[in-house]
């Protein structure tokens, strides 16, 4: 029987210089890498403000994760989206304040892949701070493997508009953690069987202040991962709603 997904014809991860013109590059691969595109120092102080701030942290899947400000799948996945929208205007002063600029900076990494306009999709929280604790379920098994279109409007997946998302590392784990990505596009089902996978994709692995870049109709996953530490990320997701025009969200 053919498999329902689409598949690109492989898997090609591009290692670019900086993400001017990015997006352009998805057309023939799978991520685009940029190694150290946020500044080690400020990496170093986005960390410290997040790793700092505990106690303004959202739980999420009862403690097995947690954010600093608050994502829309999390919260679509719990039954909470009323919660995350009555606090997003909180939430975003949560992240400025404990990583001031980090959410201007998302944006403008997405302004430069992209060639367009960026905005904030009105009513919505972003960027957010991933912070996945060490011996927890991603630690231990690895993320779920799965598309980012939980935060798309239906018409636009049906259209497959476009969308990308992107992920800037703070705090990489010490071994392990990093993206494995599949040239698998979404077709409608957010499982996908092993028995469907078109071989193991490509792992891309972090440093601090590495960004990727993804098409979010791309299957991918966190790979598991040790060490003392949390592993620590910046997610921002963007999708083109007018010609040229785009919003972000996390
Ligand atoms: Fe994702």
């Amino acid at each position: 029987m053919p498999s329902p997904w689409r598949t690109l014809a492989r898997v090609a991860v591009a290692e670019a210089k900086s993400l001017h013109s990015a997006r352009a590059l998805l057309a023939k691969h799978t991520a685009v890498v940029v190694r150290g595109a946020l500044a080690s120092a400020d990496c170093a102080r986005w960390a410290s403000g997040v790793l700092g701030s505990k106690d303004e942290w959202t739980e999420d899947f009862d403690g097995d994760q947690a954010c600093l400000g608050r994502a829309f799948y999390t919260h679509l996945e719990t039954d909470r989206t009323a919660l995350y929208f009555a606090d997003a205007a909180a939430s975003d002063a949560r992240v400025e304040r404990h990583a001031p600029g980090l959410q201007d900076r998302m944006r403008g990494l997405i302004e430069e892949a992209v060639g367009g306009r960026v905005v904030a999709r009105s009513g919505w929280c972003g960027a957010g701070v991933h912070v996945f604790p060490s011996g927890a379920t991603v630690a231990s098994q690895g993320g779920v493997r799965h598309f980012d279109t939980e935060g798309l409007a239906e018409e636009h997946v049906t259209r497959r508009a476009p969308a990308v998302s992107l992920v800037a590392m703070l705090v990489p784990a010490a071994r392990g953690g990093g993206l494995r990505i599949w040239p698998v596009l979404y077709a409608g089902r957010d499982c996908v069987d092993d028995s469907d996978l078109p071989g193991d994709g490509a792992l891309i692995a972090y440093g601090a202040g590495d960004v990727v870049l993804f098409d979010s109709y791309s299957l991918h996953r966190i790979e598991r991962f040790d060490g003392d530490g949390p592993r620590v990320s910046a997610t921002l997701h963007g999708a083109e709603v007018d010609a040229g025009l785009w919003e972000t969200w996390f």
